[in-house]
């Protein structure tokens, strides 16, 4: 794997903040150097760049568990280069393990990160990330303290094995686990499933979450090119680290910023390889949180013409085929983005240095290759003249249920139940929905919708993973594997179904969703991009004006602060005053100051 860096030999740039902390001729530096050399750094260290290692390696987050060994690559990356790593340690958020939600303390690491950036002696950061929220976390965090920064993620895991298929995480625990609730699926193999399931670390193998964001950080620019697929365990993930850091050092000579980086044109390259990956609804979450905290607005309506105008191309669970290990084989992102060229905005600047044009030059076509060669990358990663389908993975529907808009994966969906209209089943949390889920007596058919309310960003609150609602175990055991489901959730990257999401405004702040009632008729045609409640707007209306308003969920603490500046999905449920604003010369004031305590 060769990875394009810049060829021209990197020069000492203006001064450089670590100079600040350890080369002024007064007390503050005398201490900083002091105490930089308790830890057996001489003089010569403190002359070189400071590269901090960012590190979100937990033991409560199996998806990060590798990135100790990868910060001692990019350390080795970073001395080869002539800098000087020092690692630091931030809130990890491990998706399966954190509670009430993972997505309620993103906007927390992206905090920690931004702040410990900024206030620290770094010249550049390497951004160790991994499982679903780290990574645009981290890249929150880094656009709003704008050091110079690269990406270098864990890596996916490798496939599961299981009776000679691959497994997928999470996709298969879904898929197994509806099976075992209809009654297909025994406790025993249910058992075998769970331990052959994560073979490795990384994170989660299908397109899911972690995945989509580790493309999408790649097609912004801020990883060097094809770092995002190689497997975790693989040890070309290890090289890709050291040549990280190398690259880390010339950025931080260069001063090449985030803000140079991941500019709008940056975002609509990430937003396209969204769509031809068939990648995360939760990217239509992250991407604009991340823009936001450069100024940037990336509104739905952008998501959707991207997406009418994008065709996808990679055939990846849990719309398609394979898994990461397959489309790193295929020559991930490279041949992907090398297919949608004509399409991308190929002077956006990356960390290599290079535009994303200079990048793609050196990625050969699969047209030249050998036949042999060509079949295999087909299999993976469509041609753009013979897509999986014209159009992207994700569609943004809007009408009287969604009036600021609401997000499907139609390469997940049922094509027959895009098109549909049916009678709304309501719950009104995922308790009720969950004890109904297996009453065996409920009053439901296959072309019911089921609607959940009160579990968006402020209403669940933290806006879980819990979209995918379950299909009553009554219906399952008469067949039925998929059914309209609408709700202010998010949904794992690596769920699959007919299912609505990320309703806006969410049900807790007044939105129609939370006019809803058992019984009524809902409508929803993606192609003409619609989701309609048909009920007259004075009944819904009044309905609203009637609800009961649930009492605030805490009194203190760091979920006082969310529920009171969490934004709604379409603005990527950061805090409000988290946004980036250009023309804010006080905070631009803080960021050029002496930052020395
Ligand atoms: Fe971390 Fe799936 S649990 S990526």
């Amino acid at each position: 794997m060769t990875i394009p860096t810049a060829s021209t030999p990197s020069q000492p740039g203006a001064l450089r903040r670590g100079e600040k902390w350890f080369e002024t001729p007064d007390v503050a530096s005398f201490i900083h150097r002091a105490f930089t050399k308790a830890m057996g750094y001489d003089d010569d260290d403190l002359k070189r760049p400071v590269i901090g290692i960012c590190n979100t390696f937990s033991e409560l987050n199996h998806c990060n568990h590798n990135l100790r060994a990868l910060a001692e690559a990019v350390k080795r990356g970073v001395l080869q280069e002539g800098g000087l790593p020092l690692e630091f340690p931030t809130i990890s958020i491990g998706e399966v393990f954190v509670s009430p939600t993972s997505m309620f303390f993103r906007n927390l690491a992206a905090m920690d990160t931004e702040e410990m950036i900024r206030g620290q002696p770094l010249d550049g950061v390497v951004l160790l990330a991994g499982c679903d929220k780290t990574t645009p976390a981290q890249l929150m965090g880094a656009a709003s303290a704008d050091v110079p920064a690269i990406m270098v993620t864990s890596g996916p895991m490798l496939n599961g094995r299981y009776e000679g298929q691959d497994l997928g995480a999470c996709t298969d625990c879904r898929r197994y686990w509806t099976e075992y609730r209809a009654g297909t699926v025994t406790k025993e193999t249910m058992s075998q499933l769970e331990d052959n399931l994560a073979r490795s670390e990384g994170h989660c193998m299908v397109m899911g979450t972690a995945s989509t964001m580790a493309a999408c950080a790649e097609a912004l620019g801020m990883m060097l090119p094809g770092g995002a697929s190689i497997p975790a365990p693989d040890s070309r993930r290890l090289r890709f680290a050291a040549a990280s850091g190398r690259q880390a050092v010339r950025l931080a000579r260069e001063g090449i910023r985030p803000s140079q980086i991941m500019t709008p044109a940056a975002f609509e390259n990430a937003i396209r390889v969204l769509h031809a990956l068939g990648g995360s609804t939760n990217a239509v979450v992250h991407l604009p949180a991340i823009a936001g905290r450069l100024g940037i607005k990336l509104p739905l309506d952008l998501f959707d013409s991207l997406s009418r105008t994008t065709p996808w191309l990679a055939n990846l669970r849990p719309s398609g085929r394979y898994q990461m290990e397959q489309f790193f084989e295929a020559g991930g992102v490279p041949v992907l983005m090398k297919e949608l060229e004509g399409l991308l905005h190929g002077d956006a600047l990356t960390v290599t240095g290079l535009t994303v044009s200079e990048n793609l030059s050196m990625v050969e076509p699969v047209g030249n290759r050998e036949a042999a060669s060509q079949r295999r990358v087909r299999e993976v990663i469509s041609s753009r003249e013979e897509p999986l389908d014209a159009e992207g993975g994700l569609a943004i529907v809007r009408g009287t249920l969604a009036p600021d808009g609401a997000v499907i994966k139609t390469v997940a969906a049922s094509a027959h139940l895009q098109k549909h209209r049916g009678r709304a089943l309501v719950f009104s949390s995922p308790e009720e929905l969950q004890a109904a889920a297996d009453d065996l007596d409920l009053d439901v058919t296959p072309d019911d919708i089921l609607v959940l309310q009160n579990a968006g960003p402020v209403g669940a609150p933290g806006m879980p993973e819990i979209g995918n609602l379950p299909i009553p175990r009554k219906l399952l055991r008469q067949g039925v594997r998929d059914m309209v489901r609408i709700s202010d959730a998010r949904m794992s990257g690596t769920a699959f179904g007919t299912i609505i999401l990320h309703v806006a405004p969410e049900s807790a702040v007044g939105g129609p969703l939370a006019a809803v009632r058992t019984g009524d008729i809902i409508e929803l045609d993606v192609e003409a991009r619609r989701l309609d409640l048909m009920v007259e707007p004075a009944e819904i209306a009044r309905r609203l004006a009637e609800r009961v308003v649930a009492p605030a969920p805490f009194r203190r603490g760091y979920g006082k602060l969310f529920v009171e500046h969490v934004m709604q999905a379409p603005d990527g449920c950061d805090f409000d005053f988290l946004l980036g604003d250009p023309d804010d010369a006080i905070s631009a004031a803080r960021m050029g100051r002496d930052l020395r305590t």
